[in-house]
């Protein structure tokens, strides 16, 4: 695999959305993937309590028995961000459920909001053996797979991502849901992060031939323009027994679709991340 020779941190993007369901980590991991195999050298962190992302790396509950660092150290004892690699090529931060006590623990801590960001400032704590030591010349991607909530872990990610990338389905009361998200943004821009950028939306579970779905999305398109990706994920059974055999759809057998549809988002996140960054 080509490895691009000097790396230079492009874009620190939080996968997010107010909705659970949506493919918030099924987009993490498989973008994720999509980018490392083109070359680039990405790390993923879970912020989600369900963990389901971690659970798609090599971390194994049992390496939390043995106190190896999680996002919760990060969070709740100011550690440094453990980088951990997967077989796969990923590097990853692993979530754990112990990140239920950061509902009652991050509020009584000074500037609970800011845990994250402080964090990416500091040196990782590499834990690959492979001398890495900074976040800019080590990574050219991070990812940050967002929770529906807490709020004080939404806040985490808006304030320390440049970026934000937001899966959508085009069902029910969605669109709603997408306005509060949209406006809670603007918010964060313009008290805490003016460098928030939002990537788009990315219709993320696309159904064929259902009509009601064809008239939400021309909805989506006329009102928020070029902000829809031009590429979508279909709905497919592929992607969804990858995350049963907790992987990506590069690892398992008759998922070509979703493969090339990954494949054509990183490459619109690449050319995304270098034109509205910087
Ligand atoms: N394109 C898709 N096709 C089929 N199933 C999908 C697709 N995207 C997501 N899923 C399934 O939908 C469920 C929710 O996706 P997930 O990524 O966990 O959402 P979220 O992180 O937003 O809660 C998972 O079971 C996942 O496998
Ligand atoms: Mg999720």
């Amino acid at each position: 695999m080509k490895k691009k020779r000097k790396t230079q941190l492009r874009a620190v993007i939080g996968i997010g959305n107010y909705k659970g369901g949506v493919g918030k980590t099924t987009t993490t991991l498989n973008l994720a993937m999509a980018l490392h195999l083109q070359g680039y050298r990405v790390m993923i962190i879970d912020m989600d309590r369900q963990a389901n992302l971690s659970s798609c790396t090599d971390w194994k509950p049992d390496m939390e028995l043995n106190h190896y660092p999680t996002i919760y150290h990060v969070l709740c004892e100011d550690a440094p961000i453990p980088v951990y690699r997967s077989e796969s090529g990923l590097y990853y931060c692993p979530s754990t459920s112990i990140m239920n006590k950061v509902d009652q623990q991050l509020p009584t801590m000074r500037n609970p909001a800011m845990k994250l960001t402080r964090a990416l400032q500091k040196a990782p704590d590499d834990r690959t053996g492979e001398g890495i030591t900074d976040w800019t010349t080590d990574f050219d991607f991070i990812l940050i797979d967002s929770p529906v909530g807490p709020q004080v872990l939404i806040d985490n990610i808006l304030i320390a991502v440049n970026a934000v990338l937001i899966p959508i389905n085009l069902e029910g009361f969605a669109l709603n849901g997408l306005q509060n998200y949209l406006a809670y943004i603007q918010e964060i821009r313009e008290t805490e992060n003016d460098e928030l950028t939002n990537l788009g939306f990315l219709v993320s579970r696309r159904k064929a031939n259902v009509r009601g779905q064809r008239e939400a999305e021309e909805q989506l398109k006329q009102r928020y323009g070029k902000q829809v990706l031009p590429v979508a994920i279909s709905e497919r059974e592929a992607v969804a027994k990858s995350q049963r055999e907790f992987t990506s759809v590069y690892s398992i057998a008759n998922a070509g679709t979703p493969r090339e549809e990954f494949t054509l988002l990183a490459n619109e996140i690449i050319k995304r991340t270098k034109t509205l960054l910087q």
